[in-house]
């Protein structure tokens, strides 16, 4: 049984958050959202707990400890602190929910088997759990990453020494993500939504000296949970690599094999 269907069963049952977590462990926020899917809209005293703590925790932790601390989701701690005024703010401001979708296995493989062996290579919008950060790892690569949670902001950073800078970039920045590739030089390859990817005049001006594209046979799903191991949100766009400096040609097609979303 699936991490998902085992939600759903409990829910049935009656069970509450707070019960169903005892049991499945994992995210909370997840457990919410498969368990409203059952018409149980009763958020329950677990939620306000949960909320309350996240709030004192706010005071001191960034995000992604908060997260790490109780069990939940980036996306959910961001939520519940998102109009108070504390340290967190500076980290929120640069927060975007469309921004907070998480690449699958599938989508990473196609990549990596380009990539020189050995190679040095920052993911920039990665956090320890990401799969870009994990899977380059288990095929031998060294890998840095930095992410906007953990108060690295990828327009100010100085890139570590590395062969590629890699990664799945916030949506909402893809303009100036670019143009900051463009300005560091170094060898990259970013996995974007292509619907009109060339449409902007300010990307035709950081395109126009030279880039490789990889296109898949199929859509890219993502995930808006690392721990779910399960694809939520599938766009009505597809996705693709653009890169400088790491395909053999400036076109590549290659196959996903959607079986495999985790590691
Ligand atoms: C589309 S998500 C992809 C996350 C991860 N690369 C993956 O593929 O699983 C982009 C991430 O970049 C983060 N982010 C947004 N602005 C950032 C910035 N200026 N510097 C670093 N990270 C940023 C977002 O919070 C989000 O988690």
């Amino acid at each position: 049984m699936t991490k998902s269907e085992k939600i759903r069963e409990l829910s049935k049952q009656g069970k509450t958050v707070e019960e169903i977590h005892s049991v499945v462990g994992g995210s909370v926020s997840y457990i919410y959202k498969i368990r409203s899917e059952t018409g149980k809209k009763d958020q329950g005293v677990f939620e306000t707990a949960l909320q309350r703590k996240i709030k004192k925790l706010s005071r001191s932790y960034t995000v992604s400890e908060i997260a790490e601390k109780v069990g939940c989701s980036r996306q959910y701690v961001h939520k519940v602190v998102k109009n108070q005024n504390h340290k967190i703010l500076p980290f929120i401001e640069k927060y975007s929910e469309q921004d907070e979708y998480y690449t699958p296995l599938y989508a990473i493989i196609p990549i990596e088997k380009y990539l020189k062996r050995h190679s040095v290579i920052w993911c920039p919008f990665d956090t320890e759990e990401s799969l870009f950060v994990r899977y380059f790892r288990m095929m031998g690569h060294s890998v840095s990453f930095s992410h906007i949670d953990l108060g690295q902001d990828f327009f100010e950073a100085e890139p570590p020494i590395c062969d590629y800078i890699i990664s799945n970039p916030p949506y909402s920045k893809k303009t100036e993500v670019f143009e900051r590739l463009n300005e560091l030089g170094l060898p990259y390859a970013m996995l974007v939504g292509s619907a009109g990817l060339f449409a902007a005049k300010a990307r035709f001006d950081v395109f126009k000296d030279g880039i490789e594209q990889m296109n898949f046979s199929s859509r890219v799903g993502y995930m808006t949970d690392y721990g779910s191991g399960e694809i939520q949100a599938h766009p009505p766009f597809e996705s693709c690599y653009i890169c400088k400096g790491v395909l053999p040609s400036q076109l590549v097609f290659e196959e996903l094999d959607k079986t495999k979303i985790t590691l």
